[in-house]
């Protein structure tokens, strides 16, 4: 069947429910059109963007009537930046449509008819959540301005003065980079032309501490006066740290080796009644209060009683580990990023956690060099990047068999896929999943599940 639809082609259409990722699902004779910018009960006006022969995309060009669960978006960028898709849709919504996501997730590609998930659990704070922000450079007639990429745009920078995701303190630290960059007269870098020099600002902030960490990126190695620099940063007496990085390639990435030009090699993070130490490019997850949830959860799951050996696989800086120490007899922590193991074996020292061992790898090639050290694990807690376990680090699970498995996820679909091979290659079953919203007005969301043989 040709599709109703045509690109550039303008109709009305009412937005029936959301759709992974965030856009709205709205159907012209069972044609599916997936609708950027429209939300349940919307009648929009659209422009067809795409047509495939399953399905099109569509922008909404105007709201025509809108949908029960519209609110006004609080921010002036609400639309234009990159960040938040969310913000016009009532929280509870939100929450729902993740929850739904999992659940389908679930039943469509892992196949359970009805899955054991137990409700969302929402964010406590639906503003000023994250504690890092990385900001760009752009050009302005102002001078250098600091932003984010535009909504759907690689390479345009759409300059803010106030970003409600982040503190007062975070948003002080922007401008006041922001203010240094047009004294010198800097020229920020342009991702269409590879000219330019400025490149990035990264603001990490301890949240239960205070204590607050700046990366400034640019693309060259030519210097800058620091002096100047320093003074206007350290204005703020939560700055501990400045750090530079020079990011010479194409890519847009702030992950890259940076150099202490000013304070403390690392801040720290208090979670769990714990003490984390943050370098520039170490892990840690970006909603500390919601990070304490996701961790009591996981520990909730993972049932111990003081004598189980735990491995933590994709640990990051060890923080789910950590916060497990005192009720397992030892854990051992697996993360392929040595800055951060480098930050965990510290973490674990500051802790005082004597149970505890961190190692540097890929988690497919060396869980059988740590099934020899530790001896078979009774928990194994996962929390993978958004593209779940790899092949092979999924065959060496089914293959060991641990008798639980706490899969912390970032990604309900490849969770659900996960599963199912976990299910068809070692026979573990879903006992329990709950998900949780990390990141209000984002289409992210982030669950517990646990597997049993
Ligand atoms: C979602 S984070 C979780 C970190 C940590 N559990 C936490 O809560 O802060 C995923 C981590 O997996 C690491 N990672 C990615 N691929 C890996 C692999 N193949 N083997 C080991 N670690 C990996 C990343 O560097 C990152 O620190």
């Amino acid at each position: 069947m040709a599709a109703p639809v045509v690109k550039e082609q303008e109709l009305e259409l009412r937005i029936e429910s959301l759709a992974f990722g965030g856009n709205g699902v709205a159907r012209l004779e069972g044609f599916v059109l997936f609708v950027r910018r429209g939300l349940p009960g919307d009648l929009v006006r659209a422009r067809v963007t795409k047509v495939k022969r399953s399905h099109a995309e569509a922008e909404t060009v105007e709201v025509l009537e809108p949908g029960p669960s519209r609110v006004e978006a609080p921010c002036p960028y609400f639309g234009a930046c990159g960040g938040c898709r969310f913000q016009d849709l009532a929280y509870e919504v939100q929450c729902e449509a993740k929850a739904a996501q999992v659940h389908d997730a679930l039943v469509r590609i892992a196949g359970i008819a009805e899955p054991p998930l137990e409700p969302i659990v929402p964010a406590d704070e639906i503003y000023g959540y994250r504690n890092k922000l990385e900001y760009s450079f752009a050009n302005t007639p102002d001078g250098p301005a600091l932003g984010f990429h535009r909504a759907g745009r690689w390479d345009e920078v759409l300059p803010v003065e106030r970003c409600l995701l982040t503190t007062e303190l975070g948003n002080g630290i922007r401008a006041a980079a922001t203010e240094w960059a047009r004294e010198e007269v800097l020229e920020a870098y342009d991702q269409k032309t590879h000219r330019g020099y400025l490149r990035h600002l990264v603001v990490r902030e301890g949240r239960n501490t205070g204590q607050a960490l700046v990366v400034l990126v640019t693309s060259t190695t030519e210097p800058f006066d620091p002096e100047f620099f320093i003074r206007s940063l350290t204005k703020f007496p939560e700055v501990r740290s400045i750090y530079w990085a020079v990011n010479d390639g194409e890519g847009e990435t702030t992950n890259v080796p940076s150099k202490l030009i000013w304070g403390e090699e690392a801040i720290e993070e208090e979670l769990c009644g714990l003490r984390f130490r943050i370098r520039p490019n170490a892990f840690l997850q970006t909603n500390t209060g919601m990070a304490e949830r996701l961790y009591a959860l996981a520990g909730k799951f993972a049932g111990l009683t003081g004598e189980e050996t735990v491995w933590d696989l994709y640990c990051g800086t060890g923080t789910i580990g950590l916060s497990l120490a005192r009720h397992a007899r030892s854990i051992w922590g697996i993360e392929i990023s040595e800055e951060s193991v480098a930050c965990a074996l510290e973490n674990a020292e500051r802790n005082s956690a004597g149970n505890i061992a961190f190692f540097a790898g890929n988690v497919g090639q060396v869980v059988r060099d740590l099934l020899e050290r530790s001896g078979p694990p009774d928990v194994v807690v996962v929390d993978p990047p958004r593209a779940g376990l790899a092949g092979k680090a999924l065959r060496r699970l089914a293959e060991i068999g641990a008798p639980r498995i706490v899969y912390v996820s970032c990604n309900p679909t490849t969770l659900a896929g996960d599963f199912k091979l976990l299910h068809e290659q070692a026979g573990y079953e879903l006992i329990r999943a709950r998900p949780l919203d990390m990141f209000p007005h984002t289409p992210h969301v982030e669950a517990v599940a646990l597997l049993e043989p």
